[in-house]
């Protein structure tokens, strides 16, 4: 069949067929839009309740800690049960990361980076540990002992003593020993 074979009326049909494809784009935009408007359909809105147990950042001034609280004994524990294997005993490292000692090795050729030599907030150390620990089975730890474990781990630095309870108020005033060891590396932006 020719796509130029006259019609009735001596039109050529390609014409029909030319405004024919142009109002059928225009249809097909004008579907674009409205899907582009309305989005592809996909996913469910989060609830607030979703969206706060995913928001638990801690910073350094330790806005947000929850309730609870908990010592290096209480902490010696929790470590025992669900951090040794990974950590060592006494933090000491081993299969992963050493979370004790290392002070004063950070200016040497063997910086040996630990929460006590190289951590410059105790409060990070908590979101770190409610976040992310066990590395098997984060956020399974309740706040006390989270505050408790953190506490064995200052306490183990030499940070705090045996008997400082950590809680939101306390945790931020601890003084880290690497806490002035940090430079803004871009002074200008104001960090
Ligand atoms: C199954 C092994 C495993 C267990 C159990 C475990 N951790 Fe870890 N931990 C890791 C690994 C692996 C890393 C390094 C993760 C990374 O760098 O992303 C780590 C990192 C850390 C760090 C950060 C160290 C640093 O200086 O960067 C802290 C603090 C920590 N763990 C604390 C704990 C505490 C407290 C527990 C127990 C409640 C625990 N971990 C249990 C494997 C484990």
């Amino acid at each position: 069949m020719s796509m130029f074979r006259t019609n009735a009326t001596g039109v050529p049909s390609v014409r029909i067929f030319a405004v024919g494809l142009i109002h059928s784009v225009a249809m097909l935009c004008a579907l674009g839009q409205a899907a582009a408007q309305e989005g592809p359909g996909l996913g469910i809105p989060a609830t607030p309740a979703e969206i706060a147990a995913w928001d638990l950042s801690i910073g350094p001034t330790g806005d947000g800690l929850p309730e609870g609280s908990g010592d290096a004994r209480q902490g010696a524990a929790v470590y025992a049960a669900k951090c040794v294997a990974c950590h060592g005993v006494d933090g000491r490292g081993q299969p992963n990361d050493r979370l004790v000692g290392g002070h004063g090795s950070l200016a040497s050729d063997s910086a040996v980076k630990t929460i006590g030599s190289y951590w410059p907030y105790a409060t990070t150390v908590f979101d770190y540990v409610r976040r992310a620990m066990p590395f098997t089975q984060p956020q399974s730890l309740s706040n006390d002992e989270v505050y408790a474990v953190t506490a064995y781990l200052l306490y183990l630095n030499g940070v705090i003593d045996e008997d400082d309870a950590m809680d939101a108020g306390r945790l931020p005033n601890v003084a880290m020993p690497n806490r002035d060891g940090f430079i803004l590396a871009y002074p200008q932006l104001g960090g």
